[in-house]
């Protein structure tokens, strides 16, 4: 399996094909970890419009502290799942009180922040500040399960601890932040659940699923 292929492969399809977000057009820490709150659960679509409208209440990590809790949540509203709102407006103030304002770009004090945990801390630290850091959500478990054809259950707490170790290997250390986003951009757009395109994947050569024709019976996952 050649590593360097595969990067180039990906990454180079990412940078003609990736939409057009607006977080996409941002470095600012801040945006990004709004971004990825409100993608954890609520779909691209249904984001993009509230994404907009909370950065134009709350531009800076010092707006959305010094915002009421009512304002905060009022601006969520909407997109469900309130602890993610009561969470970011914590980790916030968090990161007004003992950062500065400036949201930190070391692992070990990104994940202390309220709510952020492996995923996010990872989606920040590779796409706001390069840092070759793991990302793994389920869209890329998906995705590197069938290019390894790993058949290990994805709803396990290991299984991501073990998608974490192929990635701290595979991930491009010249540009993490297009890497991941790139894995994340080839879970939505090609190796989605259901009928993957691998006709039209920039990396079929490199995917095992592909190979063995067993494409659509990963990632497992155990009935709950
Ligand atoms: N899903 C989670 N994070 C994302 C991102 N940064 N861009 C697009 N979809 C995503």
């Amino acid at each position: 399996w050649n590593i360097k292929g595969y990067q180039q492969d990906l990454l180079k399809w990412y940078d003609e094909n990736k939409r057009d977000l607006p977080w996409r057009r941002e470095r600012d820490p801040y945006k990004i970890w709004v971004s990825e709150i409100m993608l954890q659960q609520t779909k691209v679509d249904t984001v993009i419009p509230y994404y907009n409208r909370f950065m134009k209440f709350f531009p800076t990590v010092q707006a959305l502290a010094e915002a009421e809790e009512e304002t905060v949540l009022k601006a969520w509203e909407g997109l469900g799942y309130y602890s993610r709102a009561r969470n970011l407006h914590k980790a916030v103030k968090e990161v007004q009180e003992n950062y500065g304002g400036q949201v930190p770009a070391e692992k070990e004090e990104v994940h202390k922040l309220s709510g952020v945990g492996p995923y996010t801390a990872g989606a920040i630290l590779s796409i706001a500040f390069n840092i070759p850091a793991p990302a793994v959500d389920g869209n890329v478990m998906r995705v590197l399960s069938r290019i390894f054809s790993i058949y290990d259950d994805i709803s396990k707490a290991t299984t991501r601890k073990r998608f974490e170790s192929i990635v701290d290997e595979i991930i491009s250390k010249e540009n993490p932040s297009h890497f991941n986003q790139a894995l994340m951009e080839l879970g939505a757009l090609i190796c989605t659940p259901k009928s993957p395109a691998c006709l039209i994947c920039p990396v079929q050569e490199h995917c095992a699923a592909r190979a063995e024709g067993v494409q659509e019976l990963l990632p497992v996952k155990a009935k709950k």
